[in-house]
């Protein structure tokens, strides 16, 4: 995920220029690879009849040799045959322009830890279940796989532009809390949803957050949350669709119109949004 701050501004001691670090498969303890497969175990079954297609697809990629948690070294050769990506290891959150050089070039990077057998459900930083649970399927399908190095090479350039609010909120809304039309219903595709047994079911099913019609406009001007439940989803009609809007805009005017116009609270319907599920916001407002 993409974080406003970061505690460390050059790499630790133990990480390289680019701030990797050998992913160490071996340094796992047994009980931390029962995390995984138990994580696993749950989403694998919840998914289906969720996840969109892609995904479900994607998520063959990571059945390898060994059960537990995936080997990168591994997991990198059957994604490279696939759409040419790999999975690298970080210690944790890394500077915007470190994050956004991996992308671009088609290294997605992974945190190196996992949560503990008493956090299942929730933590506040991505781990490995996270990082690649979540991502890695998804970039196992050639357009999704494209939409994301555009999506580095363009915060290259968001930096240069001092856009990052924007173009970060773009990246919540797809690549982290996504949803697609497909022919069936409503599917999920975002990390953050197909990683968390809570939100897969909360963003398809429950009658509280708003599901609107995908415009890039409106969803880089909208706030969002990073501590609950979404309030607002935004739905694509397809992964071409997606990818061919962003490639095809230039976002350098968009930015500068941005600016000029007022940021859209979470939970906020405009006249012109295509709404697909007027939410009732029974959750969040249960909370207050
Ligand atoms: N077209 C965008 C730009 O001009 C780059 C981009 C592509 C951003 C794909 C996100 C996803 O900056
Ligand atoms: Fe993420």
């Amino acid at each position: 995920m993409i974080e406003e701050t970061h505690v460390l501004d050059h790499p630790p001691a133990n990480a390289a220029e680019d701030w990797t670090i050998p992913q160490d498969w071996a340094h796992f303890t047994q009980e931390e690879h029962r995390v995984w497969d138990t994580l696993f175990a749950r989403q694998a079954k919840l998914l289906p009849g969720r996840a969109s297609d892609a995904y479900l697809r994607g998520l063959d990629v990571l059945k390898l040799s060994k059960p537990g948690i995936p080997d990168f070294d591994e997991l990198s050769e059957r994604l490279m045959k696939l759409t040419g990506w790999q999975v690298v290891a970080v210690p944790g959150l890394v500077p915007d322009d470190v994050f956004f050089d991996h992308m671009a070039n088609r290294r997605f990077v992974a945190g190196n830890f996992i949560r503990r057998p008493d956090q299942l459900d929730y933590l506040q930083e991505p781990d490995v279940f996270h990082d690649v649970f979540g991502h890695v399927p998804m970039l196992a399908d050639p357009v999704f796989a494209d939409y994301l190095a555009a999506y580095g090479r363009g915060g290259q350039r968001a930096q240069g532009l001092d856009a990052l609010k924007y173009l970060g909120r773009l990246y919540w809304y797809t690549v982290e809390f996504g949803l697609i039309a497909e022919p069936e219903g409503l599917r999920i595709y975002g990390a953050g949803i197909v990683s968390s047994f809570a939100e897969s079911r909360f963003a398809l099913d429950d009658a509280s957050p708003n599901r609107i019609a995908f415009d890039l406009n409106r969803v880089m001007r909208t706030d969002y949350r990073i501590d609950d439940f979404q309030q607002n989803y935004f739905v694509i009609p397809s992964f071409d669709e997606l990818l061919r809007v962003t490639v095809e805009t230039d976002f350098a005017p968009l930015y500068e119109e941005l600016v000029g116009m007022s940021d859209i609270a979470v939970a906020t319907l405009l006249p012109e949004d295509r709404v697909l599920t007027h939410g009732t916001q029974a959750y969040a407002l249960g909370k207050r």
